[in-house]
């Protein structure tokens, strides 16, 4: 049975799939670094997009990226390579928004595609003021879903620890 989570007064749930989102280029040469492999920084930028896409697709708000965490480089990725950012909503607290970003290298002409990274970017809605406004909550409706929210929310509350230990210093 579907599960919705924090659900701010008049907002309607919002499922997985409704702001699922993809970001995809074909990588040249001024994308490469030195050693002729494509650019950690440009990678970064195809998952922000990619992440605010589907966040602001979620909360029909402007959002703004707030943490960048847990970036993996799994493989080198070279020039002539499709690469495909693919963007989900694992979390959604009051005002933010969990997005979990897989990277795909497609090989050019042959097709054949590898999971080269993996990211997680936490996003805030923001009103006109750049303040932090509420999003709708996820509506969780398979046991992945629910596994990625269960794991996100871990995450949170270390985080939220850690700062709290923070303030008490
Ligand atoms: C994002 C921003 C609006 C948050 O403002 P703030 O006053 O710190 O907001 P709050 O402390 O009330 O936190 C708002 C939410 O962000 C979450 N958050 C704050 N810091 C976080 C972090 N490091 N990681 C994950 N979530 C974080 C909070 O848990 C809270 O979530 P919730 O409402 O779902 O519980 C503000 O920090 C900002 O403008 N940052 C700059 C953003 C930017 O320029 N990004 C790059 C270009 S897009």
């Amino acid at each position: 049975m579907p599960v919705e989570r924090r659900k701010p007064a008049g907002m309607a749930p919002k499922g997985v799939r409704e702001s699922l989102t993809e970001v995809a280029d074909l990588m040249f040469p001024p994308d490469a670094n030195m050693h002729g492999t494509i650019f950690g920084g440009k990678i970064l930028q195809m998952v922000d997009k990619a992440a605010g896409v589907c966040a602001m697709r979620h909360s029909g708000k402007p959002c703004v990226t707030v943490a960048i965490e847990r970036v993996e480089f799994h493989v080198p990725i070279r020039v002539g390579t499709f690469l495909i950012a693919r963007a989900r909503v694992h979390h959604t607290g009051r005002t933010s928004i969990e997005v979990g970003v897989e990277v795909y290298a497609e090989d050019m002409p042959s097709g054949i595609r590898h999971h080269t990274n993996s990211c997680l970017v936490t996003f805030v809605a923001v009103d006109s003021d750049l303040k932090p406004t509420p999003v709708p909550p996820l509506l969780l409706k398979t046991r992945e879903e629910k596994e990625l929210w269960k794991a996100a929310e871990k995450r949170r509350k270390w985080r939220l620890n850690k700062t709290a230990g923070r303030r008490r210093l």
